[in-house]
């Protein structure tokens, strides 16, 4: 394993190359770096000596260090070593500060109002009315028939084609990444991710007593692919778990030719990949982008999607469809959750087959967009220039890189207070690296009552640069 000095500076340059630190920008402190990658100080001073020496970086005497050249990108200084996560308590913390503020722009969901809830009400009544001593029977199987049969007629628009009894219905989209990283790995195994990486991910990582490895990614998806390469050359990874569209925080979708060289890569080195399309319904694009399940060959894919970015996390309803590790799959659920919700999977499967869940996609999706310029304005009129925000191509999340010196989980502490709240960057890797980065959730009709809180955060990160 490569001295913690060389990993620092192999980050620091990554962050440089994807553009986290701009020509001419001050890095942080040796002290904020230290504290920042759990350090010591003299470990961050021979990581900056190193990108020193390699005119990476440059020191003024007396005011720290800058950016002084814009290296090229080497895939082979992206890679880093597997490692541990342990975030929980960071998470809990959050979510407790997003639920005591009542707060939107914390957790990322869709706020009621851009629900169909009439329609889902008048669907549980009528299964209320007719079916209710069956649905409260236990279901033996990996779903409700209807709902297989729904979710793998869906798929045919995803370009997969499946059969009903390739797909299990699930908890959600976690409990889908949860099933397929048992039925893949073991213990100890090294997972691959992008980063930044949707904490969920990483604590199901964590929880299963797993390694990350997390690859940085910039806006285009360059880097990703580039390093992906490179690391499947050198260390044995026993899975890779993506978001292809619309990435939770930072909104990267990968194009066509990725995609392909994702599944390419993978193939050859014989990993297994975890597609989360979690997102991809809420992508802008007239044309959809192929998903990863749909351009491999070699059975490799598990995909997963779930119902809770558009209709609705409370549903508790996702899916995941695989051949190759079906059986295994089924063996888990019938182990642990034995089956889920059975009036939420009829309803669902009700949206789906009526055609109704396409149409509210088509008028969700015109919501959404309008709502994002709203909220863009308001963060462009009341957040400091230097502010660099993400241009996501769809659904409701931001992503924001704030001054380096600004350390987003204070930044919190100052505003919840004052009923605001955001989830910090720090929960978005293993380490510190996205400290000065912050998630916004847009799934809130824009209103005075939201302007109001991005004002004040807008002030107080001003107030903090
Ligand atoms: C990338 C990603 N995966 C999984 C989840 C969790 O999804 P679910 O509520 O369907 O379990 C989320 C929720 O934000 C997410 O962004």
């Amino acid at each position: 394993m490569a001295k913690k000095y060389v990993e620092l500076a192999k980050k620091v340059k990554c962050q440089i190359i994807k553009g986290s630190f701009q020509f001419g920008d001050k890095l942080p402190s040796l002290r904020l770096q230290a504290n920042t990658h759990r350090v010591s100080i003299d470990t961050v001073q021979a990581a900056y000596a190193m990108l020193e020496e390699q005119g990476v970086i440059a020191s003024k005497p007396g005011s720290g260090y800058f950016v002084d050249y814009i290296p090229e990108l080497e895939s082979t200084e992206l890679i880093q070593s597997p490692t541990k996560v342990s975030l929980q308590h960071a998470v809990l913390k959050v979510l407790s500060h997003c639920t005591q503020s009542r707060c939107s722009l914390g957790i990322a969901e869709l706020d009621s109002a851009l629900l169909p809830t009439a329609q889902i009400a008048k669907l549980m009544k009528r299964h209320i009315r007719y079916s209710l001593p069956e649905l409260l029977k236990t279901e033996f199987s990996e779903g409700e028939p209807s709902l297989r049969a729904a979710i793998a007629k869906y798929a045919i628009q995803r370009g997969i084609q499946c059969m009903p009894e390739q797909v299990t219905v699930t908890a959600g989209a976690q409990d889908a990444v949860l099933l397929a990283l048992k039925a893949i790995a073991k213990p100890g195994a090294t997972i691959l991710v992008q980063s930044p990486c949707f904490p969920g991910i990483l604590q199901l990582i964590q929880s299963l007593d797993m390694r990350v490895i997390e690859v940085e990614n910039d806006d285009v998806g360059h880097t990703f692919v580039a390093a992906l390469r490179q690391v499947l050359m050198t260390v044995k990874v026993d899975a890779l778990v993506l978001v292809p569209t619309l990435n939770n925080p930072d909104g990267t979708t990968f194009n066509l030719a990725q995609r392909k060289a994702i599944v390419d890569i993978c193939t050859t080195h014989n990993v297994p990949i975890i597609e989360n399309d979690i997102f991809g319904d809420l992508h802008d694009v007239k044309t959809r982008l192929p998903t990863l399940m749909s351009l491999d060959q070699s059975g490799q894919v598990i995909y997963v999607n779930s119902v809770s970015k558009s209709l609705g996390s409370g549903f508790r309803i996702g899916w995941l469809i695989t051949q190759k590790y079906h059986q295994q799959i089924k063996i888990l659920k019938a182990f642990s959750n034995v089956s889920e919700n059975r009036l939420n999977q009829r309803t669902v499967a009700d949206l789906l087959s009526s055609g109704y869940y396409q149409r509210h996609l088509t008028n969700l999706k015109q919501a959404l967009g309008q709502q994002r310029n709203l909220y863009l304005s308001a963060i462009a009129k009341y957040f400091p220039q230097q502010v660099r925000v993400s241009d996501p191509q769809g659904g409701y999340i931001l992503w924001l890189a704030l001054p380096t010196n600004i350390d987003s989980e204070a930044l919190l502490e100052r505003v919840v207070a004052n009923s605001v709240c955001f989830f910090p960057g720090t929960l978005f890797a293993s380490d510190l690296s996205y400290k000065h980065f912050i998630r916004i959730n847009m799934g809130a009709p824009f209103d005075a009552a939201i302007e109001a809180k991005l004002k004040l955060l807008g002030h107080e990160i001003k107030a903090l640069s």
